[in-house]
């Protein structure tokens, strides 16, 4: 699965700004890449407060992307080239400018409008916030409203920005209608859809307080019995949207995005009813550690064995610092949610050999994997942006110490010498900046060079076929290296360690993430055709 963040993948008509002319003109390039299908970010109308994930119309595609004629032309190429597409649903709240919100406001307070969302009186005399719940992006998740006679009033919750108001899913209304949506959208041949923020969808009826002292942090993955996280009704949402999907012909698929506390929490998300696939942060944020990755790899698949649902494996998203600058710094671990971690220095060249091995070693393991666009180009996070041009919520959120996520969101380089490097048409400014030594990252520069990033993962995904239906053998190895065998098909080597790892005897090498002769040195994978294959 391709990750495309529509607006920094391809633009067609100049602003500066990727659309769906580009996504489409840049189909053969994903599907010479060798992926079976595209994960686009949201298409909705939106005022961007929050790239698009604050959706103003389900049903519609803004106008910066294009139109719905652009979206059904893009779901006919895509399929023809065998590519299916997934959609992102944002259903945990919509914008501030969505028809529903701005009835609310305007209709005041104890009116059924309001009744779609969580407007609440304040405590001490309306002063203070309903309860103590904090925004993912920073702060309170609450923000008062001046009422239509202009006096200060009720609040209403937003766990992301304050622009992003919560949906109350308790209500018959927002259910009925967003399975509306997800008809509109499966009518129109959509293969998939991506549930963003999925854990955020129940809160616990009275909405009592967290517990979060003023400090508090966003931090999902360790919170246990969150009154607004991973509260068990979701999964009747889940479950409903499920039996929506299993009505259409043919596949649909739902992957959650569900940033839950431990394999197991997750393994709910991805019961036979429920959605079919999950993100797995887990194995995102894992430092580049042999005995940590190896033991997420073995939990994700312990958890999911009972469920039956296959794992998924990512590492790099729009959400997250791009790996090759995670890999080449002192921590090489990331925090969910917006490069939160000050950026600490890196090295990119040592950071890149990394990701190129992480590559391998990722797409050896058995489920999907998640590729993120400007990965397959080993682009590094862009950390030099000019305060001025950053947009990510986060920044301003966080009073300005935290950058945000805009680094990983720099449109990408197709061709050319000079910014844009065909992402616009010449002299156009991209709407973040791209840096002027990019020239040797770009899609052509990459295309013809057999040692390239783009080579390694065209190669990557073109052998993996042969893995589909295989199981995982571990094989013995030294505590820094991670062996493993997919049946008679592949073995995988990956050396996390400081020496290198003698493979004699050990098969023929058909991939290597970098050149290198004899011994398996550091920071590097290679994939094998065993010798003696373990069975899986
Ligand atoms: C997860 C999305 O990936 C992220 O970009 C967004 O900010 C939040 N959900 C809120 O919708």
């Amino acid at each position: 699965m391709y990750e495309v963040y529509l607006r920094s993948f391809a633009d067609s008509d100049g602003d500066g700004i990727g659309d769906l002319g580009g996504l489409r003109e840049r189909l053969p390039h994903l599907a010479e890449l060798g992926v079976d299908a595209v994960w686009i970010t949201p298409w909705y109308p939106s005022p961007m407060a929050d790239g698009g994930y604050d959706v103003a119309d389900y049903c519609a595609i803004d106008p910066r992307f294009g139109t719905l004629a652009d979206a059904d032309a893009l779901l006919a190429e895509a399929h023809a080239l065998g590519l299916r597409v997934v959609t992102d649903l944002v259903a945990n709240h919509t914008s501030d400018q969505h028809p529903w919100f701005v009835a609310a406001l305007a209709a005041g307070p104890g009116s059924p409008e309001r009744a779609r969302y969580f407007f609440r009186e304040g405590q001490a005399g309306g002063e203070e916030p309903p309860n103590d719940w904090i925004s993912a992006f920073g702060g309170r998740a609450w923000t008062r409203v001046v009422e239509p006679d202009g006096r200060p009033g009720q609040w209403y919750l937003h766990l992301f920005a304050p622009e992003q108001p919560d949906l109350d899913w308790g209500h018959p209304g927002v259910r009925d209608d967003v399975d509306g949506i997800l008809r509109f959208w499966f009518d129109r041949g959509v293969d998939g859809i991506r549930v963003d923020a999925a854990p955020a969808m129940a809160k616990v009826a009275g909405l009592p307080d967290a517990g979060h002292g003023p400090e508090a942090a966003f931090e999902s993955r360790a919170w246990v019995g969150n009154p607004h996280w991973d509260v068990d009704e979701v999964h009747e949402i889940l479950r409903r949207w499920r039996r929506i999907g299993d009505s259409y012909e043919g596949d649909r698929l739902f992957v959650a995005e569900a940033v839950v506390n431990g394999p197991e929490r997750l393994s709910r998300y991805v019961r036979p009813d429920e959605m079919h696939t999950s993100f797995n942060f887990d194995y995102l944020t894992c430092p580049w550690d042999a005995a940590r990755l190896r033991a997420v790899i073995e939990a994700t698949l312990a958890a999911l064995e009972p469920v039956g649902a296959p794992a998924t494996w990512v590492l790099s998203s729009h959400d997250e610092t791009r790996h090759v600058t995670r890999f080449g710094r002192a921590w090489t671990g990331a925090a969910f949610g917006g490069a939160a971690l000050p950026a600490s220095p890196t090295h990119l060249a040592l950071g890149l050999r990394r990701a190129r091995a992480a590559a391998l070693l990722t797409l050896a393991l058995p489920g999907s994997s998640y590729i993120y666009q400007g990965e397959e180009l080993g682009l590094p996070e862009v950390e030099d942006l000019p305060d001025e041009v950053l947009q990510d919520p986060t920044w301003a959120r966080s009073g300005h110490t935290v950058r945000g996520r805009d680094g990983c969101r720099v449109p990408l380089p197709w061709q050319g010498d000079r910014p844009p490097f065909g992402f616009s048409a010449p002299g156009v400014q991209s709407w973040l900046p791209q840096p002027a030594d990019w020239a040797s990252s770009t899609v052509a520069a990459q295309r013809p060079d057999p040692g390239s990033t783009l080579t390694l993962y065209r190669t990557a995904l073109r052998l993996r076929r042969s893995l589909r239906g295989t199981g995982m053998a571990w094989r013995p190895s030294a505590r820094d290296v991670l062996a493993f065998d997919r049946g008679r098909a592949l073995r995988c080597v990956a050396n996390l360690g400081n020496l290198p790892v003698d493979l004699a005897g050990q098969g023929r090498v058909l991939l290597a993430s970098s050149p290198f002769d004899g011994e398996l040195p550091p920071d590097m994978a290679v994939w094998l055709l065993p010798d003696d294959p373990a069975a899986a």
